[in-house]
């Protein structure tokens, strides 16, 4: 945008507003360079003319939490300018960033001959932009505060869980062991499969609680990790009497974390199944190729997501009309997919249904060859 019709600018009468275009001094900034940092002596005030400008505190070493932003029209670094403190967070363009910048000196000699409704508009801007980023503030803090309750439970959990299911393990190898036919031996490698399963289960909550996982990706024929995942839910299925059926393209391979994803189906497909409210519900999986993408989607016949949540069904803890929704699965289904380098969406018309369509880079099979392990920050 001009200079001239920013927000800050029209606060002055022509002369001062004059003035002011005729200090500012323009500066462009790249992509995730630093505009100033934290604990710095304030020099300048900022008007924002194009892009985004986020504001990082450090919480560790290395680590930063965005705590607000600043887009086009808006300005920032006024506190430090007028009350002479130290910066209280650093700044960093989020994006190309053009700036106009007004040193501190020039500013505090305009704002002592200025009037007295120029002062009160730049109070009331103030104050507003400090409601709303107190506002931010506050839903990051109780967002952090609930992730790493929610870390402390699935650890006790956790800790509590691996006994018995070691005990249980045990128990179906012994039963292998002691009745050696086929069908006793399925059986038996399914309770296994189950009981690493959900060891899995809180181990992937846990990380999405840490905010970090790790992949381990290897090439994955998705007709038979969807096969897998059938068999890993017959007996759900069954039991909640719902038809479920797979269609995939010939020769689609990904290169995946198998596990990971096959959480992102159960987190998807267990939601399709508590949302059914009358007998007839049909999921559908299917999975196309295109060049250089693999497009699987997931499909039901169900009632459709709420419109309350439709906008936020991806935040954690956007949960609706269940007793014991934690609002987790959807937002971990996510976090997995974007840790790929995927894309997920939906679509959901009421009394009809919803689908989802996820998006996963097809990764050239030669640089995949041998499992590797990514290390890589989710949400
Ligand atoms: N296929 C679907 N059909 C209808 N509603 C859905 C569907 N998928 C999700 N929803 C709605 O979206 C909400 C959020 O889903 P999400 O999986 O993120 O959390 P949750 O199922 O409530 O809890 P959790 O998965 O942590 O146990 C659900 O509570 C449900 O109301
Ligand atoms: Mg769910």
């Amino acid at each position: 945008m001009d200079l001239s019709s920013h927000r800050f600018i029209t606060y002055f009468d022509a002369p001062e507003a004059q003035k002011i275009s005729d200090l500012a001094i323009i500066e462009q900034f790249t992509d995730q360079s630093i505009i100033f940092e934290e604990g710095e002596d304030p020099s300048f005030l900022y008007l924002v003319l194009e892009g985004q400008v986020e504001f990082q505190k450090q919480t560790a070493l290395n680590q930063y939490q965005t705590v607000a932003n600043a887009k086009t029209n808006d300005f920032f670094g006024e506190f430090g300018v007028l009350d002479g403190q130290p910066r209280s967070a650093r700044a960093v363009a989020a994006g190309k960033v053009k700036l106009a910048k007004l040193s501190r000196s020039h500013l505090m000699e305009i704002l002592s001959n200025t009037q007295g409704k120029v002062i009160l508009n730049l109070f009331s801007y103030i104050i507003n932009h400090l409601r709303i980023t107190t506002n931010q503030y506050v839903h990051q803090l109780v967002h952090k505060e609930k992730m790493e309750l929610v870390g402390e439970m699935v650890n006790t959990i956790l800790h509590d869980f691996r006994s018995p299911f070691t005990g249980i393990q045990l128990s179906s190898t012994m039963l292998k062991e002691m009745h050696p036919d086929e069908e006793t031996e399925e059986w038996c490698d399914l309770i296994a499969m189950q009981i690493q399963r959900m060891l899995g289960m809180a181990e992937e909550v846990l990380e999405f609680a840490k905010g970090s996982t790790v992949l381990y990706r290897r090439p994955v024929n998705v007709a038979k990790m969807l096969g897998h995942f059938e068999k890993l839910n017959r007996v759900y299925f069954q039991s909640t009497q719902v038809e479920f059926s797979v269609n995939v393209a010939d020769n689609c391979v990904i290169c995946v974390d198998e596990n990971k994803l096959i959480r992102v189906f159960q987190n998807l497909v267990g939601n399709s199944v508590e949302a059914f409210e009358k007998p007839g519900g049909k999921i559908s999986i299917t999975a196309t190729k295109s060049p250089g993408w693999i497009t699987i989607t997931i499909a039901d016949n169900g009632p459709g997501i709420p419109e309350a949540i439709r906008e936020h069904l991806f935040d954690a803890f956007v949960t609706y009309g269940k007793r014991s929704g934690t609002g987790l699965g959807t937002a971990i289904a996510k976090s997995i997919i974007d840790a790929h380098g995927g894309k997920i969406e939906f679509k959901s018309v009421s009394e009809q249904g919803t689908t989802f369509y996820i998006q996963l880079p097809e990764t050239q099979l030669e640089e995949m060859q041998q499992e590797v392990a990514e290390e890589v920050k989710l949400n």
